[in-house]
């Protein structure tokens, strides 16, 4: 949300863009859209190759004067695929516009993958026309929620971001982040995680996520009725052509995993952490997941209750606002005393 922002004040500033607009995947993570709600900024999604990654071509074509910045992610949060990122940067530096990476999710994880062989193309600062990142401590960084990072390339870019005040009579004020007061000791304490995993904790750690990955990527590949989306590392999508993948979902939840509902397409995802690479972890997923689909293969008819026909549902009404006020009184029901 601070990276839009910031490209929006930015542009203002310099271009005198007064109706911005971002480019971004259908794929990139619906953060960007609560950042264009609250900003006033409009958000142009375009759809994926299919490969489920950014489609290179469709991005450029969605560029216009008011476009302030480019988005692409490593991974996606859906499918975990890596975005031409490379491509992407090349246009926004030609059409002197900004090229946010969301790293979040790999952010640290892909920089040890590449110094343990494996092969990742540029997302980061080393691509020249990348401008902004953001990587989540609190994920593969291993520190508690409530810290992330927003880089910058420059610190001209970077002001953009603050906020500061000079005639309020409880004196000069300046505010780095949206957030105003926040606590130092979450920072601290992410500092401490992240010396005391240190290098090699989190070389160790990739590895291990990315060898589970690559173990659970090729297990559902061979679990007849299934199919990987894309070419993930460790974030693994699977949908199926012949069975509801809901209905899957719903007796992986029985059987006590906590695995993730995507939808258009309707999908699946697991997110491998450290705790998946624990010894046989990963056979009992693709074995109770093998089980799951059979049982659905064989189940007639349809459950009524559950995620599948909430889903189904949901992917089929037309009226968005519909689903909108549904989620809405779900939060509701959360907050009842
Ligand atoms: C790839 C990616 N980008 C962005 C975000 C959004 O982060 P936040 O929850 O801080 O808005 C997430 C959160 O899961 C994510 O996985």
């Amino acid at each position: 949300m601070l990276a839009m922002r910031t490209y929006r004040d930015w542009a203002r500033a310099t271009r005198r863009v007064t109706r911005p607009q971002i480019v971004a995947p259908t794929t990139a993570h619906v953060a960007f859209d609560k950042a264009a709600q609250s900003f006033r900024i409009k958000l142009v999604r375009v759809p994926v190759a299919a490969d489920y990654r950014a489609d290179v071509d469709a991005m450029r074509r969605a560029i216009t004067r008011n476009t302030v910045a480019l988005v692409g992610s490593a991974p996606t949060f859906p499918h975990g695929v890596i975005d031409p990122i490379e491509d992407l940067a090349a246009i926004a530096r030609q059409r002197g516009i900004g090229m946010h990476t969301d790293a979040c999710l790999g952010g640290f994880v892909l920089p040890w993958a590449r110094r343990l062989g494996y092969d990742v193309p540029g997302f980061d600062f080393q691509v020249p026309g990348v401008t902004s990142m953001s990587a989540d401590t609190h994920k593969f960084g291993y520190a508690a929620k409530g810290t992330s990072v927003v880089l910058y390339r420059g610190t001209r870019l970077r002001s953009f971001q603050y906020f500061t005040a000079t005639d309020w009579p409880g004196g000069l004020y300046f505010s780095p982040t949206l957030a105003g007061s926040r606590p130092g000791a979450l920072s601290a304490a992410c500092w401490a995680a992240m010396v005391a995993t240190g290098e090699d904790g989190y070389l160790l750690a990739t590895r291990r996520i990315l060898e589970t990955g690559a173990a659970i990527r090729q297990g559902i590949q061979a679990i007849p009725h299934l199919r990987v989306l894309g070419e993930p590392l460790w974030v693994v999508a699977f949908a199926s052509d012949t069975v509801d993948i809901y209905r899957v979902l719903e007796h992986m939840t029985r059987r006590g995993w906590s695995l993730n509902g995507l939808h258009r397409p309707p999908a699946v995802h697991i997110c491998v952490t450290l705790r998946h690479t624990q010894p046989g972890v990963a056979e009992r997923l693709l074995a109770d997941l093998r089980a799951s689909v059979e049982e659905v293969v064989v189940a007639q008819p349809a459950r009524k209750e559950g995620l599948a026909p909430v889903y189904g549902m949901a992917a089929t009404i037309p009226f968005r606002g519909m689903v909108r006020d549904l989620l809405k009184k779900y939060l509701d029901l959360l907050y009842r005393p």
